[in-house]
């Protein structure tokens, strides 16, 4: 038989008939490789080969059994508040991140707790062999626990062996890109082998009602490396990120079939592991400088969770006409409209000037509520005004520099208030139903304009 080849971009996974220097589809120089093609027929006879024996026939929707859907818990608060309250058993879960970010970690962590609640646990180690992982455990000081199994096994049909041998009701892949399946002759890592490999590993798990998780590198554009499309097949997308030299490490559901997908874990990496981060908004203020000029406090909502982040700006005359933007942990875009809106507004003179903004701690900020504060930190940086140390702030901008109300602002309020803030700027369309928040301790400043904002300070 002659076999069909096509060429597949390892970005995106879009195909084509004939080798294209540039994606299409995403943009990527020089990332299309020639795999064999797999007809659907073939692929979907293939998962059935595999799946045969775990087949399930079709029930009555009314006669579902619920209560099976309760949820494994880990009593790491930080990751079990991500999944959603728990992780639901057949949930295939996949774990995107940097490489050395703490993904195996955080697995491993979760993976020994898991077993110390009774559960059988099958972590597959592709990566590293099975003494560093036990090193690691030793190191996170998880004592080996009899309900946790390791292998190092990067064979799909040899890991499904296992997973009908053991019956685990938990199984870890650390990670999918490197697993592969004989029959597909495409190397580890390619496209046609993660989605084919992901699919099958999830029509096992569904079938035998084993929650699954999946490890993903992310490419440094900080797209899934390759297979965007198993973003598609998963219940639930986690990315796990955090800047290279701090501590800090934030877990994020970007897609979560079973719970909200605004949630955020915070933790910190130490000696032992990640520890979690109980309460965020004291760590990321902890180094805050006194009476410093271009640093503000706003509260920002992660899910349901306020905390506090410092936004600090800088501003400088730029050397050579070249005007340069950066940011760090806010959207370089979001920053150069609210530069603009400060200009043409405000009639501040910023056309010359180097711009750099800074959320401290590794956190990303996408919040819309912490215009305001970006809008303030950069206005404060060129006045050289310093905002008071015990205000916080609050507010959407928009491009008339208006200052729109913001989502749940009781609960931001609050926060501050617990964190020794006296006095918070607020957006005034927030104050007309007085009634959703009554703060003690704390003067709220309704501003409907940047400029009243910024007369406040
Ligand atoms: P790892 O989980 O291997 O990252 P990934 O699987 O995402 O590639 O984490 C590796 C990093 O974490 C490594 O740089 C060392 C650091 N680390 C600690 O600081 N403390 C620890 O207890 C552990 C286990 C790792
Ligand atoms: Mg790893």
């Amino acid at each position: 038989m002659k076999t069909k080849t096509v060429f597949v971009c390892q970005n995106c996974g879009s195909q084509s008939a004939r080798w294209v220097g540039k994606c299409p589809n995403c943009e990527e120089w020089n990332s299309y490789v020639e795999e064999t093609s797999i007809t659907r027929s073939e692929g979907t006879s293939m998962r059935a080969q595999v799946a045969a024996g775990v087949a399930t026939a079709p029930v009555l929707l009314k006669e579902v059994n619920i209560h099976q859907e309760k949820r494994y818990l880990t009593a790491i608060g930080e990751f079990d508040r991500v999944m959603g309250g728990g992780i639901v058993p057949g949930s295939v879960t996949l774990i995107g991140g940097d490489p050395g970010i703490g993904k195996s970690t955080i697995v491993l962590q979760a993976g020994c707790a898991l077993a110390r609640t009774g559960l059988k646990v099958l972590y597959i180690s592709g990566e590293e062999s099975v003494k560093q992982a036990k090193m690691r455990a030793d190191r996170v000081a998880q004592s080996a626990n009899e309900n946790f199994f390791i292998v190092n096994e990067i064979d799909v049909q040899t890991i499904i062996g296992y997973i009908h041998e053991l019956t685990p009701q938990v199984v870890i892949i650390d990670s999918i890109q490197v697993v592969h399946m004989a029959e597909i002759s495409s190397s580890p890592g390619s496209v046609a082998q993660v989605r084919e490999s992901a699919a099958v590993l999830t029509q096992v798990a569904k079938a035998r009602g084993v929650a699954l998780f999946l490890i993903g590198h992310v490419t440094k554009e900080g797209m899934l490396a390759g297979p965007r499309v198993l973003e598609h097949m998963v219940d639930t997308v986690l990315y796990f990120e955090g800047e290279r030299y701090s501590s800090y490490r934030v877990l994020r559901a970007n897609k979560n079939r079973f719970g909200s997908t605004n949630e955020i874990g915070v933790f910190e990496m130490t000696s032992t592991g990640l520890q979690e981060v109980l309460n965020p908004s004291e760590i990321f203020l902890c180094e805050r400088p006194q009476d410093s000029s271009g640093s503000v406090v706003v509260p920002i909502l992660e899910g349901t969770r306020p905390f506090l982040v410092e936004i600090q700006g800088l501003v400088s005359r730029s050397a050579f006409g070249m005007v340069r933007q950066k940011t760090q942990g806010f959207d370089a875009n979001r920053l150069a409209l609210l530069v603009a809106v400060l200009e043409k507004r405000l009639g501040l003179n910023l056309g010359d000037k180097d711009i750099f903004l800074n959320v401290v701690g590794g956190v990303k900020v996408m919040d819309p509520a912490a215009d305001l504060g970006v809008i303030l930190a950069v206005a404060s940086a060129l006045l050289d005004k310093v905002v008071p140390h015990d205000m916080a702030i609050l507010g959407e901008v928009g491009l008339s520099s208006e200052v729109r109300s913001v989502a749940q602002i009781a609960s931001r309020v609050n926060e501050a208030q617990k964190l020794g803030f006296t006095r918070c700027i607020v957006p005034k369309n927030n104050m007309k139903n007085k009634n959703d928040f009554k703060p003690t301790n704390i003067k709220l400043i309704p501003v409907a304009t940047v400029r009243e904002a910024l007369d406040k300070l």
